[in-house]
């Protein structure tokens, strides 16, 4: 009996060792002031657990910089253990045959009734669990700063985009920039998709930015998209082509501009900013998407790795990801809400709280939609053929709306 406690013990001591000497190299695109506090978060709880993280960081919103390292490292047979890929994509690795499946986690861990449906499927490649999903992201936001508005006249958050040009037109006056936008080809169509679902709906958003019909792209209401979006332009600063979102943020929380478009990721910078929503800054969905619900879920994609002890160092990477104490800490720094069904809100601030619950309330109604400028909506290849239209239409005023439209349609048809 003794000898036999005494052999399971080593074994178990060797068990513990064999994690402890486990890496995973993580590669992700969160550099951002809010973004990195969440990062760390994950660090610290992989290393929690005995294992060690190597940091493989590629600045640049919106993760196109990251995507194109990663494809890099992949060609060259020389992956990370995990990565920061979402949406759709999540498949096209999958269909490579790299990833490693995490049913065992899952399975153990109850990823099925923990999990909402809509973020399940796109976790799963053949009924199998080959990405574990951080949060639950909703892009639709408008951020603003209270003292700017109430400097310029204007009162209240704006609920339709007549509302926001009466406030941008008042804001501008005042002397401040009213509308903080980094032009990059993400943000022009971060931008973009929120004017869509406020213009058109959920379903006319559905139609045309999910299912990709045609006849919907052709139709007036995207014509009145394209003018609504171009007019927003005027009320941006000349410093804005090319400028980071974070940076873009930063003019809202400072006082220099009113409002921004933006997910709630930038909610991360107001915080991290020491900054309390109502008091520092205010968020509202943006004009006419209050019944709606843009999604963003960031998950991580684990490669096939040969070596046992990466392997369950990756396996604990996707157990700690799931956890709640693990979603607690990190979608309060992220902005995010947690992607556990019924996580407890209480410590949560008032956005995150209206954002839970347009979250249900909207995946009953019809209006949950996934987005397409984070790559949730279609495949990479017609999100940027996509994306690309839209940043020609904003940053050149002589091409016309009925040009723009014809090109998205025809982007659209991408394969
Ligand atoms: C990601 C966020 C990230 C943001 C800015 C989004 O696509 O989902 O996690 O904070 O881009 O980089």
């Amino acid at each position: 009996m003794k000898l036999k406690h005494l052999v399971s013990a080593a074994v178990a001591a060797c068990a513990i060792n064999t994690a402890m000497a486990g890496e995973v190299e993580v590669l992700h695109y969160w550099t951002s002031g809010g973004e990195a506090k969440s990062a760390a978060a994950l660090k610290s709880m992989l290393e929690s657990k005995g294992h060690k993280w190597k940091d493989f960081a590629v600045a640049g919103g919106g993760g196109e910089n990251a995507m194109t390292v990663l494809k890099s490292r992949a060609i060259s047979g020389n992956p990370p253990a995990a990565a920061q890929v979402k949406g759709p994509a999540i498949q096209e690795w999958a269909q490579e045959g790299m990833l490693a499946k995490m049913d065992a986690v899952a399975g153990t861990e109850k990823w099925d009734s923990l999990l909402p449906a809509v973020v399940a499927d796109v976790m799963k490649y053949k009924g199998s669990y080959v990405a574990a999903p951080v949060n639950v992201h909703r892009v639709n936001w408008m951020w603003a700063n209270p003292d700017v508005l109430k400097k310029a006249g204007v009162e209240g958050m704006p609920k339709t985009w007549d509302e926001f040009f009466v406030a941008a037109d008042k804001i501008k006056k005042s002397g401040a920039v009213a509308l903080a936008h980094g032009g990059q080809n993400w943000q022009d169509f971060t931008v973009f998709e929120s004017v869509a679902l406020g213009v058109g709906g959920a379903q006319y958003y559905d139609k045309a930015l999910v299912k990709l019909d045609a006849a919907t792209l052709k139709s007036p209401t995207t014509t009145k998209v394209l003018e609504t979006f171009r007019k927003l332009k005027g009320y941006t600063d000349a410093a804005s082509p090319g400028r980071d979102w974070n940076l873009t943020t930063a003019m809202v929380i400072q006082g220099k501009a009113g409002f921004q478009f933006m997910g709630d990721w930038a909610k991360g910078e107001f915080t991290a900013a020491g900054k309390k929503p109502g008091s520092g800054f205010l968020c509202a969905a943006a004009p006419g998407t209050a019944n709606a619900f843009t999604f963003n879920v960031d998950s991580f994609i684990l490669f096939q790795l040969k070596d046992a002890e990466a392997q369950k160092a990756q396996q604990a990477l996707a157990s700690a990801i799931l956890s709640d104490e693990f979603q607690e800490v990190f979608n309060q720094n992220k902005g995010s809400i947690p992607v556990r069904l019924g996580h407890d809100m209480g410590k949560f601030d008032d956005c995150a709280k209206l954002s839970a619950k347009d979250f249900v309330s909207t995946s009953k109604s019809g209006g949950l939609v996934p987005s397409i400028a984070h790559g949730m909506a279609v495949a990479p290849a017609a999100q940027g053929a996509m994306q690309d239209v839209v940043t020609q239409f904003w940053n050149d005023d002589k091409m016309s709306v009925a040009d723009a439209q014809a090109r998205l349609t025809k982007a659209a048809a991408t394969r």
